[in-house]
């Protein structure tokens, strides 16, 4: 779920960014681990890249988790993690939606999971805006996380509602 992934992907950059050298293995590990939901489950998170520049921006997309989370079990997860320099130009928003369409108009799912610290304004304004529903709250080990919701119909909705403003 996006909460694990925050954590284990905050290490990854964290590894990433000050002592790489050291830690290649454990790198290696998180990209084999995503590598193996593409086999598992056909989907993975997806990277975010600067088509001009070729850089790495960070990643997004669907986890179809299939660890029991908040009594949920089996279900499509969206998630989002950029680079500090690029928060604030709509990109989370934006490859969010791009991972909704995907969800739904070709995996063809029915509903979306999504779970954010309550504390990380920016994850839950972004799942907010985008039409996720927030359910409840519930404990991850020791951290309190919103769980959110959206289905096929609130998507077309939001779809139609932002054409409306175009
Ligand atoms: C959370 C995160 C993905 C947001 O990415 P972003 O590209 O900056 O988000 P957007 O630019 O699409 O912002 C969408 C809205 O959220 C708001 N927002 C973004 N970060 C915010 C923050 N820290 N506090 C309050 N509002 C915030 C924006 O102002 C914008 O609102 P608006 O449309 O009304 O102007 C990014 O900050 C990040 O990677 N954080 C670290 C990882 C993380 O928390 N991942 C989520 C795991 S659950």
């Amino acid at each position: 779920m996006g909460c694990l992934n925050l954590i284990l992907t905050l290490k990854f950059i964290n590894i990433l960014e000050t002592n790489p050298g050291n830690n290649k293995e454990q790198i290696i590990n998180v990209i084999n681990f995503i590598r193996q939901q593409y086999i598992d489950n056909r989907i993975g998170r997806w990277a975010i890249i600067d088509k001009i520049t070729n850089e790495f921006i960070g990643w997004t997309g669907l986890k179809f988790v299939t660890e029991l989370t908040n009594n949920h079990q089996n279900y499509y997860d969206l998630g989002y993690r950029l680079k500090r320099k690029y928060w604030g130009k709509g990109i989370a928003t934006e490859t969010a939606l791009i991972s909704l369409e995907y969800a739904f108009n070709i995996i063809k799912t029915e509903e979306v999971f999504a779970a954010a610290s309550v504390e990380n304004m920016g994850s839950n304004k972004v799942l907010q805006k985008i039409g996720f529903k927030l359910l409840e709250t519930f404990y991850y080990e020791d951290i309190k996380c919103n769980w959110y919701r959206i289905d096929k119909k609130i998507m077309k909705i939001r779809i139609a509602e932002s054409l409306k403003t175009v």
